[in-house]
C-alpha cells in the first residue's frame, strides 16, 4: 500500500478484481496532454504563493514534460498500481525528480483536477468536432450550389406532395447542421469554467490566485462555488445533449439517402468507399454507411441518457459515480466524430441522378398550383382546393394525368378556367413561382447558400 498514492491510513491490500472494477487509466490516459497541463499551470500558481521556489518550479515542470514526452512517444511505463491518469502521472513525476514532486499536489485533489481536466480535454475536442463539422456542411453547400437544375418530388408522410429542387433538399439537412454548429459554440462557455483551486470540495487553504489559473489554462470563467467545482457535470451531459440532437439529424439525413438509393427510387448512387457488399447475394451494394449513420445514434443517446442516470440522485460535490463520466463521453466524442468524417464522404462521393429524379414527378404534385391559379382568378383558396381536387379525382377516373384534361373537362368544374391553365403544368415554373424567403426558386437557394456561406466564414 506503500505504493498507492493515498496508502497511508491503509494497512490491508486493495483486492485485484476491485483495483480493475476501480481503475479508471486504461481509458482516461487519452487526457495525458490536459493533465500534464493543467499541472504546469498549477505548479506556476505554487511559485507565486510561495509554496514552490522559482528553481523548484522550473524543476517539476520539467519533469512533467518529459512525463508529457513520455505519453507522446508511447514510452510512458504503466504500473499495476497506477489508478488513473492524475496518480500515474504523479507518480512517475516523483520518479523522474524525486520527493520534491511530492509538493505539486498542494492544496489540489483529484476531485478539481480530474474536473478540470476533463473540461481542458473537451474544449480540444470541440475545437476538432467544430472543423469536421464545417467540412461537412461545406460539401452540402458545394453540391447545392452546383446541382440546382434537379427537379424532385418533395415528399410529406413519403408521399409525393410538391415539386422541389434537390439542393433545396440538401440545404435544409445543411440548415439542421448549421443550427447544430450554433448550439456547439454556445457549449464552450458552459464548458469554459475553472474548477481548479477549488481543492477536495472546500476550496483551496494557500490562497492560490485562481484568476492566474484560468488565464494560464485560457479559461473564460471561474467555478464560483468550489463544491459546485468539484461535483457539476453539467458540461459533460451537456455535450452529450448535443450529440444525442446532432446524431439525429445525421440519422434522418441518413434514412432520406437510404430511401433514394433504393432501385425503386434511384435518386442518388452511393459510392463504392462508402458501400459494402453481401456474403451470399452476390448483386448487392448497400448503404452501410448510411445505416451505421442512422445506428450510431441510438449509441450516443444512450450514452447520455445513461449518464443522466449516474448523475441523478448524487449527494452533493464528488462521488466515485463521476468517474462514470468518462466512457460514454469519450465514446460520444469518438462516435460523432467518426460520423462526421464519414458523412462528409458520403456527400461528396455520392452520384445524384437528376433524370431519375425528374421521372418521379408526376402532374398530381401541380394540384396545389392547380389551386393556386384559380386563387389568381379570384376564387377564395378554400374553394379552388375542391375544385383542383375534383380534376384530380376525374383524371384519376380516366387513368391519365392532370395535364391531359381538355380544356372542356376544366371548364366543366370551372367556368374561370381559360387556355393559360396549361401553363400550370411546368415543374420549372412551380418551383421558381415560388420566391418568397426560403422557397426553391433558384434566387432563394442562392440567397441559403450564401447565409450558409456566410456562417462558415467564422
Ligand atoms: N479517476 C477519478 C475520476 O475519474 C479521479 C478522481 C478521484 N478522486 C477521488 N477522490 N477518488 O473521477
Amino acid at each position: 500500500t506503500k505504493q498507492k498514492l493515498w496508502g497511508g491510513r491503509f494497512t490491508g491490500k486493495t483486492d485485484p478484481l476491485m483495483h480493475a472494477f476501480n481503475e479508471s487509466l486504461s481509458y482516461d490516459k487519452r487526457m495525458h496532454a490536459a493533465d500534464i497541463k493543467g499541472s504546469i499551470a498549477y505548479a506556476k500558481s505554487l511559485t507565486l504563493i510561495g509554496i514552490l521556489t522559482k528553481d523548484e518550479e522550473a524543476k517539476i515542470v520539467e519533469g512533467l514534460k518529459k512525463v508529457g514526452q513520455e505519453w507522446e512517444n508511447g514510452t510512458f511505463e504503466v504500473k499495476p498500481d497506477d489508478e488513473d491518469i492524475h496518480t500515474a502521472n504523479e507518480r512517475r513525476l516523483s520518479e523522474l525528480i524525486g520527493p520534491l514532486g511530492g509538493k505539486l499536489h498542494t492544496g489540489r485533489s483529484r476531485n478539481d483536477q480530474v474536473a478540470t481536466d476533463m473540461r481542458i480535454w473537451l474544449l480540444d475536442q470541440v475545437q476538432d468536432i467544430t472543423q469536421s463539422l464545417k467540412a461537412f456542411i461545406r460539401v452540402m453547400v458545394e453540391r447545392a450550389d452546383k446541382e440546382k437544375d434537379y427537379l424532385l418530388p418533395g415528399y410529406t408522410h413519403l408521399q409525393r406532395g410538391q415539386p422541389i429542387r434537390w439542393s433545396h433538399l440538401l440545404l435544409s439537412h445543411a440548415f439542421s447542421f448549421h443550427a447544430d454548429y450554433q448550439r456547439l459554440q454556445q457549449l464552450i462557455p458552459h464548458i469554459s469554467v475553472l474548477p481548479l483551486g477549488s481543492g477536495a470540495l472546500a476550496g483551496n487553504p494557500f490562497a492560490v490566485d485562481r484568476e492566474f489559473l484560468a488565464k494560464e489554462l485560457g479559461f473564460q470563467f471561474l467555478a464560483e462555488n468550489s463544491l459546485y467545482g468539484v461535483g457539476d457535470r453539467d458540461f459533460i451531459a451537456e455535450f452529450m445533449m448535443w450529440a444525442s440532437l446532432t446524431m439525429v439529424h445525421l440519422s434522418r439525413m441518413a434514412e432520406d439517402l437510404i430511401i433514394y438509393s433504393t432501385a425503386e427510387f434511384g435518386f442518388v448512387t452511393l459510392s463504392d468507399a462508402y458501400s459494402t457488399g453481401s456474403s451470399i447475394m452476390p448483386q448487392k451494394k448497400n448503404p452501410d454507411s448510411l445505416e451505421l449513420l442512422r445506428g450510431k445514434s441510438g449509441r450516443v443517446f444512450g450514452n447520455m441518457s445513461g449518464f443522466l442516470m449516474t448523475l441523478k440522485g448524487l449527494p452533493s460535490t464528488y462521488n466515485k459515480d463521476l468517474q462514470e463520466d468518462k466512457e460514454p463521453l469519450f465514446d460520444s466524442v469518438a462516435t460523432i466524430s467518426a460520423c462526421l468524417k464519414i458523412s462528409e464522404g458520403v456527400i461528396s462521393t455520392m452520384e445524384v441522378h437528376g433524370d431519375k429524379m425528374r421521372k418521379a414527378l408526376t402532374m398530381d404534385v401541380l394540384a396545389t398550383d392547380l389551386a393556386d391559379y384559380l386563387v389568381r382568378k379570384g376564387i377564395p383558396f378554400r374553394e379552388t382546393h375542391h375544385i383542383s381536387g375534383r380534376a384530380v379525382a376525374l383524371a384519376e377516373a380516366r387513368k391519365c394525368q392532370l395535364n391531359e384534361l381538355s380544356l372542356q373537362d376544366y371548364k366543366s368544374l370551372n367556368e374561370k378556367f381559360e387556355e393559360d391553365v396549361h401553363q400550370v403544368f411546368d415543374f420549372e415554373a412551380s418551383v421558381e413561382r415560388r420566391q418568397a424567403i426560403g422557397g426553391p426558386s433558384r434566387k432563394m437557394l442562392e440567397r441559403q447558400i450564401s447565409v450558409l456561406r456566410n456562417a462558415l466564414e467564422n
